[in-house]
């Protein structure tokens, strides 16, 4: 049953994420719903269980209409993130000539990767993180460093000092590689902290690059802080797209905006990355920043219902099972280490998505849940599950509660 709240005007505004139905989402031909068999519930990769926000839906829809399905022209993405940017951020002297499009965010960050950094320097990363970090980074022939998370689950000064030191060892050009908003903890980082990777990022000479695809779902609480507003970060860059927040993956294109100091760098970006972006993406993308934010308010009002369904339900099916509240994002965290699954492997490659291994490999197999291994996501990740909570409040439930019984099946037949 869809849930409705009044909206200002009157009218009845809906939960996006209660307005499809099961048979309706597994009619799709992602990769979400296409990798794993049918009696699956899917929660893992970074789709939402929404229907296109209607703004959206709506541009495309005139384009379809008038066939102008040919090459993209003009500003009009970067300067609706400026708008956007400005209203929700603060974020005022956003500079639209200070911006390129790109194909996506992961290829934005190699392409700006190859602007500042050679062959064979370093990248840092805070680990656990997004895994096409590791393969990305490396197969633009880059060496990751990993800088560990905190127990608190933030961005460890200490831990990074020492990694920019280390850093340094490996060439001259070495660079710094954050997600802000953090994938996969929902960790959004506050400006003092960003203050002080400012601070140390300038002191070791190293480059910043802030992926914040996850910027616009910074959930009730939060407040996002967009790293080029912050001071000490002038030379920076920041990769950014609609894609996370409105559900466009499949419709490819990002920007990437150069802090003053480092628009002449991105001036250097050879013309023909700005081919990659479709200009049905770019479409949908500046209308999702343009006119989108009246049903991105009602999705993170169902997200901030979600997280704390998931909270009772953890509580109730899996008490064991360690969860921090995230602050943004629609990812879960959850640290299955209490569980005492034998993974038979404590290892594992980071990087590789697909990759399932222990207590996502038991939940796969006898919860028929599919959740993204731990390990994938490098050095803190063995023994966690990323849970994507984008879904509606039954499919939620129903995987949860699965998840509880899988475990007692578990240690029933494991004794
Ligand atoms: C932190 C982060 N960066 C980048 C991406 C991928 O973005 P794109 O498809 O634009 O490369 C994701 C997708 O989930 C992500 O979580």
């Amino acid at each position: 049953m869809a849930s409705a709240v009044p909206s200002a005007n009157g009218s009845t505004a809906q939960n996006p994420l209660t307005r499809l139905t099961l048979p309706e989402l597994r009619q799709r031909t992602s990769v979400k719903w296409r990798r794993y068999a049918p009696d699956v519930l899917p929660l893992w990769v970074a789709e939402m269980d929404v229907p296109l926000a209607p703004p959206v839906a709506d541009a495309l829809r005139s384009a379809i209409d008038l066939g102008d399905t040919g090459y993209a022209h003009g500003t009009a993405y970067a300067e609706a993130l400026g708008d956007f940017a400005a209203q929700r951020w603060g974020w005022n002297d956003f500079r639209v000539d200070h911006t390129t499009v790109v194909p996506d965010v992961m290829m934005g960050i190699v392409e700006v990767l190859r602007l500042v950094t050679d062959p064979g320097d370093a990248v840092v990363v805070c680990s656990p993180v997004y895994p096409p970090f590791y393969a990305f980074v490396s197969h633009a022939g880059r060496q990751v460093i990993e800088a560990p998370l905190g127990p608190d689950q933030r961005m460890d000064l200490a831990a990074l000092d020492e990694a920019f030191r280390r850093a340094r060892e490996y060439g001259r050009r070495p660079a710094f590689l954050m997600c802000n908003p953090h994938n996969p903890t929902g960790i959004v980082h506050r400006r003092n902290e960003l203050e002080a990777i400012a601070e140390l990022a300038c002191r070791h000479g190293l480059r910043v690059i802030s992926d914040e695809i996850h910027a616009p779902l910074a959930l009730p609480g939060a407040h996002f802080t967009p790293y080029l507003t912050v001071a000490g970060a002038e030379n920076a860059f920041a990769l950014t797209s609609a894609s996370k927040a409105w559900n466009l993956a499949g419709l490819k294109a990002a920007l990437a905006v150069a802090g003053p100091q480092a628009a002449a760098d991105l001036n250097r970006m050879p013309e023909e990355v700005g081919h990659g972006p479709s200009h049905l993406g770019i479409i949908a993308h500046t209308a999702a920043f343009r006119a989108g934010g009246p049903w991105l308010d009602l999705l993170l009002d169902g997200l901030d219902t979600n997280r704390t369904l998931l909270e009772t339900l953890l509580a109730k099916h899996l008490p064991s099972v360690r969860y921090h509240r995230p602050e943004g994002t629609y990812l879960a965290w959850l640290d299955c280490t209490a569980l005492g699954i034998d993974t038979g492997r404590s290892d594992g490659e980071p990087g590789v998505v697909s990759d399932v291994a222990g207590p996502a490999k038991m939940f796969l197999d006898r919860a028929r849940v599919a959740l993204s291994s731990g390990h994938v996501f490098g050095t803190g990740g063995v023994g966690f599950v990323r849970l994507n909570f984008a879904t509606s409040p039954a499919i939620l439930t129903d995987a949860v509660t699965r998840m509880g019984h899988a475990v007692e099946v578990h240690h029933a037949s494991t004794g």
